[in-house]
């Protein structure tokens, strides 16, 4: 039998998950975890007092997760290992409509609108209203009828509905269905840029750098369609300055959209606008 020493522990940490976990999986991902771990303590001379701090901070990061905030998506998406994991399973071809963070603010379940219809929670004067069309398609450039198409984003105040207190109205996410030609249309309001929560535990890691903690404004999609996997992607203004700051890396060649300013009139849509808007298309290739 051998007992710890600081010269095997990590080892016999390691084999003991790898030995005793009871799916090769499990065995793999834990004695892996363990070796760089402790690789992580052992090149940074960690102290019981850092690792306290850590542990107690983890904890926080817990508390404060909840159904609508969650603190460990944020985590990891500030980390760059969200986006990163991203990258790393992304196979698509370039032509497809390439794939990026969910972000922590996706509430499931919108109420559908149809062709053309605003997003719940706008109204007349709020924002810059902007209308946003396109059309799903295949690889093979066929419309694909039905998609579902599941957008959020936040309000011309920078909020998102989930950042609201439970039991808010509906704000700024809705489904659409496709037509038959694969197109789609809704009105909705210019997002607007924000930053992620810093009242927690990730707001106090970032306290301690001068990391950027706004995001470039963005619409969030997630499209669904029988026999394509489901895309989740979001969009943003080419022309924003805040594309390489992005405090969660989601910005991407292929998702930059231009938001083309109108004069007041008759939107594409039908609606008659009193000041001036904002036109975009944007077009789903889905593998
Ligand atoms: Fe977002």
């Amino acid at each position: 039998m051998s007992y710890a020493t600081l010269q095997n522990i990590t080892e016999l940490s390691a084999s003991r998950w790898q030995e005793q976990a009871k799916d090769p999986r499990t065995a793999q991902l834990m004695s892996s975890l363990v070796r760089h771990l402790h690789e992580f303590a052992r090149e940074n001379a960690l102290s019981m007092e850092e690792w306290f701090e850590a542990t107690e901070w983890l904890s926080r990061t817990g508390q404060i997760t909840n159904d609508t905030r969650k603190e460990f998506i944020l985590l990891s998406d500030v980390l760059g290992l969200s986006m990163m994991l991203e990258l790393l399973h992304d196979s698509k071809p370039d032509e497809a409509t390439q794939n990026t963070l969910l972000g922590p603010f996706y509430i499931p379940g919108s109420p559908e609108i149809p062709y053309g219809g605003r997003l719940p929670g706008i109204g007349d004067d709020d924002g810059i209203p902007l209308i946003l069309s396109g059309t799903v398609r295949g690889l093979d450039g066929e419309p694909i009828a039905g998609a579902t198409i599941d957008v959020w984003q936040n309000d011309h105040t920078g909020i998102y509905e989930a950042q609201m207190p439970e039991g808010s109205p509906v704000l700024c996410r809705a489904i659409q269905h496709s037509r038959d030609d694969g197109s789609y249309m809704f009105r909705t309001v210019m997002p607007v840029d924000y930053s992620i929560p810093t009242d927690g535990p990730v707001g106090e890691l970032f306290a301690k750098t001068d990391i950027s903690d706004v995001r470039p404004a963005h619409i969030h999609f997630k499209v669904g369609a029988e026999g394509h996997p489901t895309l989740v992607t979001h969009i943003f203004d080419r022309q924003s300055t805040r594309l390489e700051s992005d405090p969660v890396f989601g910005a991407r060649d292929g998702l930059l959209v231009d938001f083309i300013e109108q004069e007041a009139g008759t939107a594409p849509n039908g609606d008659a606008i009193d000041r001036p808007y904002r036109v975009a298309t944007l077009d789903f290739a889905l593998v």
